[in-house]
């Protein structure tokens, strides 16, 4: 089957091997109020307790583990957030630069994340052109490698290592619920998932307000966000790209795509109710089976993975918290 992707369930495999022990396993928590609601067992992977606080640890650490063996190198990257932090401290950990390239106006709590992680830090304007033109000036200035945070196959494969944890923390698992935005931990969870247990059903979880996903999926065609997308799940306003696509265009069930309000109210539940810290982005998953869509298309199916995928979060900055 995955001849034609980017990745095979092998290469899942070795990231496990390669990252074991520098990573955690995390927990599985389970709610029976929350069971209740969804009509449903759900069981809530908890990502947001990774190293950094989120799972982008797994695939980063994957592909500085993949670096050619001998040549000192450098990493670079574009990213404000989960994987610029994640990136830092896979690079501390091999004992190599990292250079992470942020639009200048990301909040100042970001930039000192990744500088505490000993990544250096270099501005760009807050577009995906000047982005991509100061990234790539940066791998000729310190002569690294670009690390994407999403369409680098080492990455993906790092982070379909949440599946075969998952299923084997939890082998009656029937389904797996995955927020999106690049596509690199769906892409990964799902070529892992269904190598392992083909039965297995894989639904993405979208802001409404960054559905690329979606009407790829629609269009049966890559079909990219033409505008920066506005959304308080500010960790998945990124598109989908060449080499996730063909993985969700083949093997992903469903696109369940989510209101801003249905974010705000699930991620309050999971505070509220499980009483995990989690940032709006992770709040997808549980949105995702409470709406009246999946109702539709999960038919009888019973227990469920849902991925709560980070917890950095700047509650200074949670406006819509106090709304
Ligand atoms: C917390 C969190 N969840 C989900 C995602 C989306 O991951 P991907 O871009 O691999 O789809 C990200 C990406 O930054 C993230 O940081």
């Amino acid at each position: 089957m995955s001849a034609k992707y980017c990745i095979t369930l092998k290469d899942v495999q070795d990231a496990q091997a390669n990252i074991q022990g520098l990573i955690h396993t995390t927990p599985i928590i389970t709610s029976s109020s929350l069971n209740a609601l969804a009509g449903r067992k759900l069981f809530f992977k908890c990502e947001l307790l990774q190293k950094t606080g989120s799972f982008k640890i797994r695939g980063a650490l994957n592909a500085v583990k993949n670096l050619p063996a001998n040549e000192p190198v450098a990493v670079v990257t574009h990213s404000s957030g989960n994987h610029g932090q994640a990136l830092a401290l896979a690079a501390q950990m091999r004992g190599i630069p990292a250079h992470v390239v942020v639009p200048r106006t990301a909040a100042s709590c970001k930039k000192a994340a990744i500088s505490a992680y000993g990544a250096q830090i270099i501005e760009c304007e807050p577009n995906d052109k000047s982005r991509t033109e100061v990234a790539a000036q940066t791998v000729n200035d310190v002569g690294g490698i670009l690390v994407h945070p999403n369409q680098d196959p080492a990455v993906i494969a790092g982070q379909g290592t949440i599946a075969l944890e998952v299923l084997q923390q939890v082998p009656e698992i029937e389904a797996l619920v995955v927020p999106v935005g690049g596509g690199g931990m769906l892409a990964g969870i799902t070529i892992a998932a269904k190598a392992i247990k083909p039965e297995v059903k894989i639904f993405a979880a979208e802001p409404l307000n960054a559905d690329d996903c979606y009407r790829s999926k629609i269009n049966g065609q890559l079909t990219p966000n033409l505008k920066p997308p506005t959304t308080i799940a500010d960790s998945v306003k990124t598109s989908i790209g060449p080499n996730t696509w063909p993985i969700i265009r083949d093997l992903v069930d469903d696109v369940l795509v989510i209101s801003e309000e249905e974010i705000k109210a699930a991620t309050r539940l999971v505070w509220e109710r499980l009483k995990l810290l989690i940032e709006p982005t992770a709040g997808l998953g549980l949105a995702a089976v409470l709406t009246t869509h999946f109702q539709e298309v999960a038919g009888n199916i019973q227990n469920i993975g849902v991925v709560l995928c980070g917890g950095n979060i700047d509650l200074a900055s949670a406006e819509w918290l106090h709304e």
